[in-house]
């Protein structure tokens, strides 16, 4: 089986992804309001999630404040300078944290069935194996488990669009740590094997190659 992670991540790339995510992206993880893409999607999606919560790819805990009280939350997230800033998120926020833990996707070093409801934001946009880590979803969520999502992804095929995301996208994953602009998330998730997905497509409001996105519910 193919492993995740080593020394090789702990590169100064990581570091200034770390940095310049959290300062300018997510600035501080601190939810704004003012933006829709937080009061109208974010917020409505993650006020979803029930008991034992496994977030993936936490980043530096954005997603934190959303979590309702009763949930107790699990982070896990691959970049250990992304960790450092989640680990000052955790006195402030509703729910109970359980813990964060650096760890990949493809790899959830959890149980079967352990969790009600798994959480990833931006994030299948930037996993090395869609399929694994959707696989490793199914397998940690209970039986009427939910996986919710919001991701960025590729614009219609035949669209400028998509011309776009092609030609910067070898450019865009150099520096934003791998994010692809050209998947089709959606599809991939529908291919998965749930039990139920329930998607809606959306434009929010970013530059055009990175405004197409999904939110949505997969039930196990
Ligand atoms: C664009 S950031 C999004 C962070 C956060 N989810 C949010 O919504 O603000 C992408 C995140 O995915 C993480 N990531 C990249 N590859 C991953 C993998 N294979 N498994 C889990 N997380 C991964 C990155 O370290 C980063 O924290």
């Amino acid at each position: 089986m193919k492993r995740y992670g080593g020394t090789g991540e702990m590169s100064l790339r990581k570091r200034w992804f770390a940095w310049v995510y959290h300062t300018f992206v997510s600035r501080t993880g601190t939810p704004d309001f003012a933006n829709t893409l937080t009061r109208e999607v974010r917020a409505p999606l993650l006020a979803q999630a029930r008991g034992q919560v496994l977030e993936i790819g936490a980043g530096d805990g954005a997603n934190l404040p959303f979590y309702p009280s009763q949930t107790q939350v699990t982070l896990l997230e691959p970049n250990r300078y992304l960790l450092a800033y989640l680990r000052d998120r955790w006195p402030d926020v509703r729910c109970t944290v359980i813990g964060g833990l650096r760890g990949w996707g493809e790899q959830l070093p959890f149980a079967e069935g352990q969790f009600d409801t798994v959480v990833a934001t931006h994030v299948l946009c930037s996993v090395r194996d869609q399929e694994q880590v959707l696989a490793e979803i199914k397998r940690v969520l209970c039986p009427g488990g939910k996986f919710l999502f919001l991701e960025h992804v590729a614009a219609p095929s035949r669209s400028l669009t998509f011309v776009v995301q092609r030609v910067l996208n070898p450019a865009w994953s150099a520096l934003g740590d791998g994010c692809h602009l050209t998947r089709d998330t959606g599809a991939t998730i529908r291919a998965a094997g749930f039990r139920s997905v329930e998607v809606r497509s959306f434009r929010a409001p970013y530059p055009s190659f990175v405004s197409p996105h999904i939110v949505g519910v997969a039930v196990v």
